[in-house]
């Protein structure tokens, strides 16, 4: 049944608060820049996302002035700016929301005894009288105003009663319950959402929101129980992206309301034929692979291997499908194009998959699909959204590969010679290693001059075949800080040198350091 279809049944609908690029940019390692961030913000707002949360305005003038431009872009979604129950911060995310066609500020703080005790050392009746005071000078600012509980589900309700109630007299208009930990189970959740429409005066004046983490692997069945209570907004991220194991995916929210309408009678706004493109676009911008069992966009998600499940979707694809490939925007690969194509057929090839790309970003990827095409036979869909999504990564970076060469030897230590450009200065160096990744990873070490901690090195196929393009990840730690990198090329040594510079420049992005050397001090 299309999102439109499911409309005209009647069934109230569930406002999809995404958070994505705030509270999935908080997982370590997935720092994004400000072009990645307002791609993802139009993206999720053709998509029909009724909230987009763009940062968290108070945390460094970068986060400032993402909410600000998203404010700027946004053709139909809510922006909304994070705030502590702090006034700098709140008039902080006034200004960033301030040019929104529609804005928001949402303001948080914590509610439950361990946090109360340990992290805020406060009383209740400080927390209460912190909660009218900064609701009013949110409200003051702005009509749309979201109130959170943190650890809202480890904190009795009698008390977490009282700081709703507070809330929404002082002029809240969305009261948001999360799950920060993780802990709660559905009955349980369920019952805390009920409890607190049912019993909390003005309660039907405001709209009940779930913020539910993923630290059991409850988020999302948590987030639709608390629905099931009467919430009538989730706040989810694409990929499940977020602290620690993560928020609730918003791809498996929207698709679990879409696909079993009759257990869950509600609908959405979002038009999920882009959600496999969002997911992409996301695990490239945050350099977070997406695990292949994933619900919904994981590559093995629409993938049937058994024989008994092969010969049952031959026969009716409906034996082992609950919702097709084609709902969530996965098209079955396809032979694209080769070394003959031009210009104009990859720009529309291009378009079908969902890119427009500026000119000289276009230009770019041309001259990157030429090179594929001359070296790989057939080039795939997938192909080309990693070669585009590649391009993304890469824009900013300082230090770039200019020439490698590599020699491994059966028994014997491997060797690299390297050529890189730091801030457009040549650096030549050749080392050893144990095998030829490490020869690689320590020839960059010494070119950058630093040692940074590798947290994460893994490597895909982009598609079948032996000639597949290599997708090779990477995570680098230093200093408390963790960047992650990515890249693709037909070579899984290339990508893998690329992947760490990448890596490697994100750090110096998030430290502003000078590019040589940066991690020895
Ligand atoms: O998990 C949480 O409690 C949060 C709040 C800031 C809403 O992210
Ligand atoms: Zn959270």
């Amino acid at each position: 049944m299309s999102t439109s279809e499911q409309k005209t049944t009647n069934t109230e609908q569930v406002f999809i608060f995404d958070t994505t690029l705030r509270d999935g940019e908080q997982s370590p390692g997935a720092t994004m820049t400000l072009q990645e961030k307002l791609t993802i913000a139009e993206l999720l707002d053709t998509m029909g996302v009724d909230i987009i949360e763009a940062g968290f305005p108070i945390a460094s003038n970068g986060d400032f002035e993402a909410v600000a431009a998203v404010a700027d872009q946004a053709k139909n979604a809510v922006i909304a700016g994070l705030a502590r129950a702090i006034p700098a911060d709140i008039e902080r995310a006034g200004e960033a929301v301030r040019n929104a066609r529609r804005g928001r500020i949402h303001t948080f703080i914590s509610t439950s005894p361990i946090h109360l005790a340990h992290q805020m050392r406060k009383s209740e009746d400080e927390v209460l009288e912190i909660v009218t005071r900064t609701v009013t000078l949110a409200r003051n600012l702005i009509d749309d105003v979201e109130w959170s509980a943190m650890d809202a589900t480890r904190t009795p309700l009698a008390f977490l009663s009282r700081c709703v109630e507070a809330a929404i007299r002082a002029g809240a208009t969305t009261i948001n319950i999360p799950d920060t930990v993780g802990y709660s189970v559905p009955e349980e959740y369920f019952k805390l959402i009920d409890d607190l429409i049912k019993t909390v005066p003005g309660a039907d004046d405001v709209i009940f929101s779930t913020h539910c983490h993923n630290d059991l692997g409850l988020a999302v069945a948590n987030s639709l129980a608390g629905v099931r209570a009467g919430a009538r907004q989730v706040e989810c991220t694409i990929n499940g992206l977020g602290e620690r194991a993560g928020n609730a995916a918003l791809e498996e929210i929207v698709m679990a309301i879409k696909t079993r309408t009759d257990e869950l009678p509600y609908h959405t706004d979002i038009e999920a034929t882009h959600l496999a493109k969002a997911s992409k676009v996301v695990a490239a911008a945050a350099n977070f692979p997406v695990q292949y069992n994933k619900a919904i966009v994981g590559k093995n998600a629409f993938a049937h291997e058994s024989g008994i499940h092969q010969d049952g979707m031959l026969k009716n694809a409906q034996t082992y499908e609950i919702m097709t490939p084609e709902s969530v925007g996965i098209k079955s690969t396809s032979l694209v194009m080769g070394k003959h194509s031009g210009r104009h057929a990859f720009r529309e090839k291009l378009k079908n998959l969902g890119y427009e790309l500026g000119d000289n970003a276009f230009q770019e990827a041309f001259t990157r699909f030429k090179a594929l095409a001359d070296r790989k036979k057939h080039v795939f869909d997938e192909d080309l959204v990693a070669l585009v999504d590649d391009e993304m990564g890469s824009a900013a970076d300082r230090i770039r590969l200019v020439e490698m060469n590599v020699i491994s030897r059966t028994g014997g230590t491997n060797h690299c010679e390297l050529v890189v450009s730091i801030d457009d200065k040549p650096v030549s160096v050749s080392v050893e290693g144990t095998g030829s990744v490490d020869a690689i990873f320590n020839a960059i070490k010494k070119a950058v001059g630093a040692d940074p901690h590798l947290v994460h090195y893994g490597v895909d196929a982009v598609t079948g075949g032996t000639d597949a393009q290599a997708n090779a990840h990477v995570r680098l730690e230093m200093d408390g800080r963790i960047a992650s990198g990515s890249a693709t090329e037909p070579d899984t040594l290339f990508a893998s040198a690329r992947a760490y510079l990448n890596a490697y420049n994100r750090l110096l992005v998030e430290r502003g350091a000078s590019a040589q050397g940066a991690m020895a001090g």
